[in-house]
């Protein structure tokens, strides 16, 4: 099954260890680290970690984390995939330079990789867990037709849950 996803501007393939700088530059950024990493600025050996766990993911699992190329000019723009968890439901991650922010791309990267999860590997379900207070994304997962499923404070983090299936929803 081939992992590189094309969508109408997108095209998006699984990161490699020689990806390494360039996520570590992107996670590092002032305003893609903020809510993704609770505005840590992780290490060079955080970002290969999570690269390997990637590459081992997409082997056991058939899913890990993707770059995204502005396929008009070839050009490396964000990262979008899926972080396993403990009881097996996938969690949506993604991010998209500044540069690039308010063009539609996360939510059309978003959509590539759920269709990957949903129809590709017929997971049952995946899910994300967004902050509150990050509105784009918010908006992000609102449009790629995931459904609020609840609401919880986290070390004083408000958090919202939101959940896509495969079947149709009987509540949609
Ligand atoms: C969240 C993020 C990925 C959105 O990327 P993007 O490519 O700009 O997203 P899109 O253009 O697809 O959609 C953004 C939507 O949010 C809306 N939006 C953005 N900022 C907003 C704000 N302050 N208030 C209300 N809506 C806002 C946009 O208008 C757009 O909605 P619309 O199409 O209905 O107008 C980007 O901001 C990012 O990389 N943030 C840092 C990393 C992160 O937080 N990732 C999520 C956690 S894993």
């Amino acid at each position: 099954m081939s992992c590189v996803l094309e969508t109408t501007r997108l095209q998006l393939r699984p990161c490699q260890i020689e990806d390494i700088q360039l996520l570590y530059t992107l996670w590092t950024n002032d305003r893609v680290r903020y809510f993704l990493f609770d505005n840590r600025v992780i290490s060079v050996d955080e970002a290969r970690s999570h690269v390997e766990d990637s590459l081992a993911n997409f082997e056991r699992h058939g899913y890990g984390v993707w770059l995204i190329f502005e396929r008009s000019i070839d050009l490396v723009i964000g990262f979008a995939g899926f972080l396993p968890s403990e009881e097996g439901t996938p969690s949506l991650i993604y991010g998209v330079h500044p540069d690039r922010w308010g063009c539609g791309y996360a939510t059309e990267a978003a959509s590539a990789v759920l269709i990957y999860a949903l129809e590709k590997l017929a997971l049952p379900k995946v899910r994300a867990d967004v902050d509150e207070p990050n509105i784009a994304s918010v908006r992000v997962l609102e449009k790629s037709g995931m459904r609020r499923r609840g609401r919880a404070v986290v070390n004083g983090h408000p958090l919202l849950y939101f959940e896509k299936s495969r079947s149709p929803d009987p509540e949609s």
